[in-house]
C-alpha cells in the first residue's frame, strides 16, 4: 500500500504531523481512494521505524482533520465524504519541477497560526468587533503594532502613515490608481517586476525602463530618463530587486533620491523583499520619508496567504490612499489585520523569518553546488537568481527544452516592457520546489541542460 513507504524527513515537522500530512497529499492526489483501509499502527509503524504511539498520533491528526475514520474493531479508513478543504497541491502540476514563483519555501507554519486563532478564539468581545465595519484606514492599534514591528526591522515607520492593503501587488495598484491618469508615463529599472508591468498595462501607463548596474538603476540614466519624459513617478526595489537580484548600496539610494528630489519625481520603493536579508542599507523611506511612497508585505516573510501588505504615505497623500482604498474595497478585512497583528506582536512573525532564512541558505547552497556561482546572481536568504545562460543556448531553444524536462523558469522576456529586448538570462525561484530533495532533482536536471546546449544549425 502507498502509505507504507511514506518518505519521512530527518528535520522538521513531528513525525506524526508528517505522516498524517502525507495521508492528505495522498487523498488529494487520489492514491487513497474513500474506502481503503489504512494499514494497522502496528504495521505502519514497522514499515516507517517509528513507534506505534507516532502512527495513533497520525491517525488521531488525520481523524481531527476529517480525513481518515476509526471505525471500532475494524480499523481506520479514509473518510467518504473526506474533506481535506485546505489542501491546495494540484495533482496536474505533481510532475513539474517548479522554479517559477517567488514563494516562500514550504515551512510549518500551522503551530504558529493555530495559537494566533486560539488567541483570537478566547476574546469573544474583541472578535465580535472584527466583525464589523471598520474606518478604510484600519484600527489603529494594528497599525501600531505593525510600526513597532516595522522599527524593529530598520523601517521607520510612523503608524499615522500607515495603511494596510491586500498585498504589496494592491499597493502598487493603490499607488498607479492615486497618482497616475492613463496615458502617463513611469520609470523602472530596465529589468522589473512583472506584476508592475501588468498593472501598468491594465492601466493604459507606458513604462519606460531605466539602466542600472550591479547595484540597481543608474542615477545619471534616471536623470536623463527624467530630461527625455514627463514621468509621474519611478519605481524602484531597491533591496533583492526582482529579477536581479541588485541591492542598492546606501550612496546609491542618496544619489537617485537626490536626483529625485531636483526632478521632484516621486518614488514609490517596492521592499517587498527588504526584511529578508538580516543586513541591508537603510530603506529609502528613511532618507526621504515625504518623498518616498514605501510598499512592504507580509507574504514574503510570514505568509502569501494572509494577503497582507501595506503602504507608507507622505502625510499629503495619506487622504487620497484611503479614499482609493475605500474605492477598492472599502477596508482591509479587520480580522486579517487582527491576526497579523497578534502574530507581528507576539515573536511569531519573527520566528517565521528566522526560518525562512535559514533554509533560503540551506537551499542556495544546495543550489550553486550544481549550478555554480560563474552565471548566478543570488543572495544566501533572496528566493530567486538571476541565471545567464551559457554560450550555445538561445533563450526561446532553452524555454522550450527546460519545458520539456519539466521545468518551470520565468524567462527575461517576462521582466522587459513589451518591444524590449531580453537578454539570454531565466529567474529561478529556489524557494519554489516542495522539498529540498525535489530542489536538487530540479537543480541537477537544470545543470545537465545548460551544460548540453543543442548543436548548432548553420546556413550556407
Ligand atoms: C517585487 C515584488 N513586488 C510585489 C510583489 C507582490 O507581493 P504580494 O504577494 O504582497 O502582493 C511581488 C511578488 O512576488 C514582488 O516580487
Amino acid at each position: 500500500m502507498t502509505i507504507m513507504n511514506i518518505a519521512l524527513e530527518k528535520s522538521g515537522a513531528p513525525m506524526y504531523r508528517q505522516i498524517a500530512d502525507a495521508i492528505a497529499d495522498k487523498v488529494v492526489s487520489k492514491e487513497l481512494a474513500p474506502g481503503t483501509k489504512l494499514p494497522t499502527h502496528r504495521a505502519l509503524a514497522d514499515a516507517l521505524s517509528v513507534t506505534v504511539g507516532t502512527v495513533t498520533r497520525a491517525y488521531a491528526e488525520a481523524e481531527r482533520r476529517g480525513i481518515v475514520e476509526a471505525k471500532v474493531g475494524a480499523g481506520t479508513y479514509i473518510c467518504e465524504n473526506n474533506r481535506p478543504l485546505w489542501s491546495f497541491s494540484d495533482p496536474d502540476r505533481q510532475d513539474v519541477l517548479s522554479f517559477g514563483y517567488n514563494v516562500p519555501p514550504t515551512i510549518n507554519r500551522a503551530d504558529l497560526f493555530a495559537e494566533a486563532l486560539e488567541q483570537l478564539a478566547a476574546h469573544p468581545q474583541e472578535l465580535n468587533s472584527l466583525m464589523l465595519y471598520q474606518p478604510p484606514s484600519g484600527i489603529v492599534r494594528h497599525r501600531e503594532i505593525l510600526a513597532d514591528w516595522l522599527n524593529g526591522h530598520q523601517v521607520n515607520a510612523d503608524p499615522s502613515r500607515l495603511l494596510f492593503c491586500s498585498g504589496a501587488q494592491n499597493a502598487m495598484q493603490l499607488c498607479l490608481m492615486t497618482l497616475c491618469r492613463a496615458g502617463d508615463t513611469i520609470l523602472t529599472d530596465k529589468f522589473t517586476y512583472p506584476g508592475l508591468l501588468s498593472l501598468a498595462r491594465q492601466l493604459q501607463l507606458t513604462v519606460k525602463p531605466v539602466e542600472m548596474d550591479d547595484e540597481g538603476m543608474l542615477p545619471e540614466s534616471l536623470s536623463a530618463a527624467c530630461q527625455q519624459y514627463q514621468a509621474r513617478l519611478v519605481y524602484l526595489t531597491p533591496t533583492l530587486q526582482n529579477p536581479t537580484t541588485a541591492t542598492m548600496s546606501e550612496a546609491r539610494r542618496h544619489a537617485l533620491i537626490e536626483v529625485c528630489e531636483q526632478q521632484q519625481l516621486m518614488i514609490v520603493e517596492d521592499d517587498i523583499n527588504g526584511l529578508l536579508p538580516t543586513e541591508r542599507p537603510s530603506p529609502m523611506v528613511n532618507l526621504a520619508p515625504d518623498n518616498v511612497i514605501y510598499i512592504g508585505g507580509l507574504a514574503k516573510t510570514l505568509a502569501p496567504g494572509l494577503r497582507l501588505g501595506f503602504l507608507h504615505l507622505p502625510e499629503r497623500f495619506y487622504p487620497h490612499f484611503v479614499n482609493a482604498l475605500q474605492n477598492h474595497s472599502w477596508m482591509i478585512s479587520p480580522l486579517l489585520t487582527a491576526m497579523a497583528s497578534i502574530l507581528l506582536e507576539n515573536g511569531a512573525a519573527n520566528q517565521i523569518l528566522e526560518t525562512i532564512r535559514t533554509e533560503m541558505e540551506t537551499r542556495w547552497e544546495i543550489a550553486t553546488r550544481y549550478l555554480g556561482t560563474d552565471s548566478l546572481r543570488y543572495h544566501p536568504n533572496a528566493f530567486h537568481g538571476w541565471l545567464m545562460l551559457p554560450e550555445g543556448w538561445a533563450l526561446s531553444e532553452f524555454l522550450a527544452a527546460s519545458k520539456t524536462e519539466g521545468l518551470e523558469l520565468k524567462s527575461s522576456e517576462l521582466f522587459v516592457p513589451a518591444g524590449y529586448s531580453a537578454p539570454p538570462k531565466v529567474r529561478i525561484a529556489v524557494s519554489a520546489p516542495p522539498s529540498r530533495e525535489v530542489l536538487e532533482q530540479g537543480c541537477d536536471k537544470l545543470s545537465k541542460l545548460l551544460a548540453n546546449p543543442p548543436l548548432t544549425e548553420f546556413a550556407l
